[in-house]
């Protein structure tokens, strides 16, 4: 049976991109469906399956009708067409929805042989510490697996929220990545899978060997650091 790894927040830009990322790194064979406005993922090819999503979901929502219940359509048909362990990067402002039609199919899901898991982002912002527990409870009675990465990108959430949120799910944490300005930049532009290519000798001639060092250190810790973040989701994936 295929398992399926849905990484949720509505929030923006808390994260789920990279922690899709280093699951793309921790289970390299994986199919990798990304929901967005515009795709990201790019470095992943054809590993990639693409589905566009208008950025307004409220908008969608208050015109209700076929158009808002057949939205998600064809990703449901692909998560059940899957035949592999599957990642899932849901862009922002889609999870809710999403988690809430996969509530109404849970019973169909699983005729259908697919098992859901769902790896919850948080950061501590207010938008994100609303979200959170929402989408672990909507999950809960269909989900086989929910894990929760606390994202200390905007520091760090309190230890009795973050249990309360968690609700009783696995959580790992990420630590806030301190980086060179260039290594940002080819984050941004090759995703983690680039970082293992990486030719130490080209960036120490393009900047000199104390930053071409530097910038391999940073980018080698923040695609380790993600992946040790992401290993109970991706064990549970592969499992
Ligand atoms: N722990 C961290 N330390 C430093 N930078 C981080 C950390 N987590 C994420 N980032 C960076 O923050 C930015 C936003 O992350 P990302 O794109 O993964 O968020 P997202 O939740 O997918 O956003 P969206 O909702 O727009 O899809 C990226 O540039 C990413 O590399
Ligand atoms: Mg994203």
């Amino acid at each position: 049976m295929p398992r399926m790894l849905l990484v949720v927040q509505d929030k923006g830009g808390v994260g789920k991109s990279l922690v899709a990322r280093a699951l793309a790194e921790a289970v390299p064979d994986s199919p990798v469906i990304e929901i967005d406005a515009s795709q990201r993922l790019l470095e992943l090819g054809e590993r990639v399956s693409f589905f566009s999503m208008r950025a307004a979901r409220e908008e969608i929502e208050r015109t209700g009708g076929r158009a808002a219940r057949s939205e998600f359509d064809p990703i449901v048909n692909a998560m059940t067409r899957a035949r592999l362990p599957t990642i899932v990067d849901v862009g922002a402002n889609t999870s809710g929805s999403l988690l809430t039609l996969l509530a109404d199919l849970g019973p169909d899901l699983n005729a259908a042989g697919v098992a859901v898991g769902i790896l919850v982002l948080v950061t501590a912002e207010p938008g994100a510490l609303a979200e959170a527990p929402k989408l672990m409870v909507r999950a809960k009675p269909f989900a086989t697996a929910r894990f929760l990465i606390e994202n200390r990108l905007r520091g760090e959430v309190e230890a009795k929220l973050l249990a309360r949120i968690a609700d009783g799910a696995a959580v790992t944490h990420l630590a806030e990545q301190v980086m060179e300005e260039r290594a940002a930049e080819l984050l941004q532009a090759g995703g983690l899978a680039s970082i293992p290519r990486l030719d130490a000798a080209k960036l120490n001639e393009k900047h000199g060997l104390a930053l071409g060092a530097r910038i391999l250190r940073d980018l080698t810790r923040i695609r380790l650091e993600a992946m040790q973040a992401v290993e109970p989701a991706a064990t549970w994936l592969v499992g």
